[in-house]
């Protein structure tokens, strides 16, 4: 993900500025990139991560200034720059959490980089697929009953059924109505499209354990209380001139489809 907003950094119609995106993702990174779609093809998940990036940061700075949230939380935040690529509103505190061992080397390239927050930035090392998350969220000073903004980007295809539906019940019981969150979502269809098979080979290869899908994301997001807004990539909201192809629509069944969602506690 993160070679993939560096190479967007790079352009001149860029739809965002990632600096440290770079030495973030490291040969290995760009590696995985070129494996990922060979011969510099500017589709697949290069262009997938770079329009979902640039979605999520309008939803999570909107949600900042127009609802006057000043809680995020990025869940499995990864080498996500926006603690420090974002102009966050004063008073605004961002908590990340992830890995131990992902943060501990994200934080050591952050720190030989000079940056600096646009907000106030704490990490949490978790494993989000254990019960005790919310806990060491609480003790960072995240406070549940005020209103935050959460975004899950990129995980929840990883996981486990069972695990997403635990992680996504721990979300609602520490958000006050009014919160909102961000998530992307593969459809069942995805998971067993031949399109798919290059990118799962790999990642079962590198130990994702799960593949988690659905093809109607407003119902598990109901189940778990929330309202969602889906947006699939290429639709008007997540195209910016950029996707190649127009979405095909919601009613047409067995198509292999990613959705990108803004929710509202409800
Ligand atoms: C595909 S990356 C996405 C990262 C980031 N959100 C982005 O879009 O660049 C998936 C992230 O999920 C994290 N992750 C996977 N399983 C996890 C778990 N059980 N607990 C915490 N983080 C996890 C990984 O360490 C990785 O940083």
């Amino acid at each position: 993900m993160a070679a993939a907003r560096a190479r967007e950094s790079e352009r001149a119609d860029r739809l965002f500025d990632d600096p440290l995106a770079a030495t973030l993702a490291g040969p290995e990174g760009f590696d995985w990139l070129e494996r990922m779609q060979p011969s510099g093809g500017s589709g697949g998940p290069g262009l997938y991560a770079v329009v979902r990036t640039r979605f999520f940061d309008d939803f999570l700075l909107d949600a900042c200034e127009g609802s006057g949230v000043r809680q995020v939380v990025l869940a499995a935040a990864g080498l996500d720059t926006r603690a420090f690529r974002l102009d966050w509103p004063p008073g605004t505190r961002l908590y990340e959490m992830d890995l131990p061992e992902v943060l501990d080397v994200k934080d050591e390239v952050i720190e030989g980089s000079g940056a600096r927050a646009t907000c106030e930035r704490r990490t949490v090392r978790v494993d989000l697929k254990e019960e005790t998350w919310p806990e060491a969220l609480l003790a960072a000073g995240y406070r549940a009953e005020e209103p935050s903004v959460w975004l899950i980007e990129g995980l929840l295809f990883y996981l486990p059924g069972a695990a997403v539906h635990s992680l996504l019940d721990r979300v609602t019981t520490l958000t006050a109505p009014g919160s909102l969150l961000g998530l992307d979502l593969m459809n069942r269809n995805l998971l067993f499209s031949p399109m798919a098979w290059l990118q799962l080979a790999a990642l079962a290869r590198r130990g994702a354990q799960g593949r988690f899908g659905t093809n109607v994301p407003e119902a598990l997001l109901e189940r778990h209380g929330w309202e969602a807004d889906v947006t699939q990539p290429g639709e008007e909201g997540a195209n910016y001139g950029r996707w190649p192809s127009t979405a095909p629509h919601r009613r047409l069944p067995g198509l292999p489809r990613s959705f990108l969602v803004k929710a509202r506690r409800s």
